[in-house]
């Protein structure tokens, strides 16, 4: 079949390089793809939430199947488009990627459904939100209700942060994103995420992660995209998946069909987890970036068997297999990221490294230039390994890593640390 894949991160390169190894898998486009996904696929210059963009180059291609990957396509909602154009599309519709791009919403569903989740409330005056944070006290946390790029959460240690903060989102700093505030409390505990596909009905956990929001070793710093990850999370357990795939996953799900709005895609809940007991911090309705990355690693081909069952609404049919294994990968960023950093600087050494099952480099930054792959964003690189334990995938991450010449890139050293 003919799969084209939405997206120019590490995120899309990692499915396009996992849906590839499978059979069933004909001709492979990624839009607007970068130079990593160019060496396997062909790329075609599109914007990604350009809805009648996208229907042309399915039309032009005799696409069969469409993935998804960012949210700003689904908030947009482009897989309504391609799904009534009769494209089978992974990616949940605009009305249930509200999961994402509306905290209040996400908070409504909760609540509806009794899921575990921070106490909060929800204002659209700025004296109001105020008044509440004095009442409640700090530490608190304060969100901007939309979709502000990861940086409209304050978690806020002090009071002057906090209004600090509401001032900032009622100012305007994230647009409209901000026109209404989520207030809530501040839970402690530590953090993974979990992946779960599903059909409007039915779920398939494909796997959990923890990744390092932070720029700097032992987590300090501002926040970033994300430095690197890891899978499994051993803070998730098992017993904690159970416990949350029960009380939070699947009255979502039921929830999100019941209110007519089936969720259909790849739900990652962001839980916070305490005394062996989740609560859910958030939810995003697409992959992670970089954790995608380490569970491309671990599922491989059969990702393509599983999107197609999730699209297809036969997600009780499938069962994903894992090897008992541990995937981990490096972020490579611009020196001054997440803050102002140059374009355009020249990375060498990729040809010589590995380029196998066990060990590759993600693109997410990159174009290709004169025969040279040059930086163009914030993330650059995921160097991406995997192994008996984490210590044998965080040894032959590193490696790599220690191979590519990119004076004007760095990486954290330390990815793993907690779980070591
Ligand atoms: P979000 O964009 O909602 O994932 O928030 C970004 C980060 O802020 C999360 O990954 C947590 O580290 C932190 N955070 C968000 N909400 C809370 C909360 N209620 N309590 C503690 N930390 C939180
Ligand atoms: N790595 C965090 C995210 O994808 O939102």
């Amino acid at each position: 079949m003919n799969i084209l894949v939405l997206g120019s991160g590490g995120r899309e390169h990692a499915l396009v390089w996992a849906i590839k190894q499978n059979p069933k898998c004909d001709r492979l486009i990624a839009a607007p793809g970068n130079a990593g996904m160019a060496q396997i696929a062909d790329c075609a210059n599109i914007d990604p939430c350009d809805t009648d963009a996208v229907l042309a180059l399915c039309a032009e291609n005799a696409i069969d199947f469409v993935v998804i990957g960012p949210e700003a396509p689904l908030a947009a909602g482009v897989a309504d488009r391609l799904r009534a154009q009769g494209y089978l599309t992974f990616g949940p519709s605009a009305a249930a990627a509200k999961l994402e791009s509306s905290k209040a919403f996400t908070k409504e569903i909760c609540d509806a459904c009794d899921a575990p989740t921070a106490k909060y409330a929800r204002f659209t005056d700025l004296d109001a939100a105020k008044a509440y944070v004095r009442a409640q006290g700090a530490p608190i946390v304060v969100k901007a209700d939309g979709l502000a790029a990861g940086k409209g959460v304050i978690v806020a240690m002090t009071l002057d942060e906090a209004y600090a903060g509401l001032e900032d989102i009622f100012g305007g700093a994230f647009g409209a994103a901000g026109t209404e505030v989520v207030i809530e409390e501040f839970m402690e505990g530590e953090e993974a995420s979990l992946f779960i596909l599903s059909d409007g009905a039915n779920i398939a956990a494909v796997g959990g992660a923890q990744d390092h929001k932070r720029v700097g070793e032992g987590d300090t710093g501002p926040n970033t995209g994300g430095m690197g990850a890891y899978s499994p999370a051993p803070v998730l357990t098992p017993e904690i998946e159970a416990i949350a795939i029960d009380t939070i996953i699947k009255p979502t799900v039921a929830e999100m069909a019941r209110q007519g709005t089936p969720f259909q895609g790849v739900l990652y809940a962001g839980l916070m987890i305490k005394d062996g007991q989740p609560r859910l911090v958030e939810y995003n309705v697409r992959f992670g970036d970089p954790e995608c990355q380490v569970l491309m690693l671990r599922l491989g081909g059969q990702i393509l068997d599983l999107l197609l069952a999730c699209a297809e609404g036969r997600l009780d049919q499938v069962q994903p297999n894992w090897a008992d294994d541990v995937a981990m990968t490096v972020v490579l960023a611009a020196n001054g990221y997440p803050g102002t950093y140059k374009k355009g600087t020249q990375i060498n050494g990729l040809d010589a490294l590995p380029n196998t099952s066990d060990q590759v480099v993600f693109h997410a930054g990159t174009a290709a230039k004169d025969g040279a792959i040059i930086a163009t964003g914030g993330r650059v690189l995921n160097v991406t390994a995997r192994g008996a334990t984490l210590q044998d995938a965080q040894r032959r991450a590193y490696d790599m890593v220690d191979a590519i010449d990119w004076p004007d890139g760095f990486c954290r050293r330390d990815i793993g640390w907690r779980a070591l």
